[in-house]
């Protein structure tokens, strides 16, 4: 069963997979402030990417938690890369929440500036930077469905959730049918 609503003349999907597969307008890259790679998916966009990819981040040097820049997507598929920062994790009580929604707004006016139309989006801080899925998950939608909401006519066309394991498919499904509950709209496999 493929996770997917449409709200709003854009589909909302879920993928399992690596985001460096993805040919799509943008994909969203979890980086951290120093923008110099590291682990998780940042490691695999920079490994599948070569290092174009880097030298344009060298260039463009940090970037705040809760923020993002742009690069080009090297020998990816996508066109560009949102490098996006989120937060570490650490007890919830050092605004995380409100720096991933922070995270997610920004996400989503940079694509617009770009006028991305598909987008491809990880589940930002829930791996080395131990955000709780459900949390994260929650956020992310709540972000989707009040950007939508804000939009006369979103550029963005589709956005697509991608999980790397079977876990994170299933808590971003639920939130998304929880957050998006009255468009509903599946398709079986
Ligand atoms: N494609 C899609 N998702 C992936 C991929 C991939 N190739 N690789 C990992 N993931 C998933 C993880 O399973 C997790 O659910 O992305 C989510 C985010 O995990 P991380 O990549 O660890 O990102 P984050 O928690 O935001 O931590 C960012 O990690 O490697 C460093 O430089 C990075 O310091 C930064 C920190």
């Amino acid at each position: 069963m493929l996770g997917l609503r449409r709200y709003k003349r854009t589909q909302i999907d879920i993928w399992q997979g690596d985001i460096t597969k993805f040919a799509v307008d943008a994909i969203v890259n979890a980086a951290d402030a120093s923008l110099i790679g590291g682990g998780g998916v940042d490691g695999d966009i920079h490994a599948a990417g070569g290092p174009e990819i880097l030298e344009q981040c060298r260039r463009i040097g940090k970037c705040e938690p809760g923020f993002c820049v742009t690069t080009s997507a090297g020998r990816l598929p996508a066109r560009h890369i949102i490098h996006a920062v989120g937060p570490l994790w650490q007890g919830g009580s050092s605004h995380e929440t409100a720096t991933l929604r922070l995270c997610y707004e920004n996400i989503f006016k940079t694509a617009a500036q770009l006028d991305v139309r598909h987008i491809s989006i990880p589940a930002i801080s829930t791996g080395a930077y131990k955000f709780p899925a459900t949390a994260a998950a929650e956020i992310a939608m709540t972000a989707t469905r009040a950007y939508l909401d804000a939009e006369q006519s979103a550029a963005l066309k589709r956005i697509t959730f991608v999980a790397f394991d079977g876990d994170s498919y299933r808590t971003l499904q639920e939130q998304l049918f929880e957050r998006f509950p009255d468009e509903i709209d599946e398709f079986d496999l």
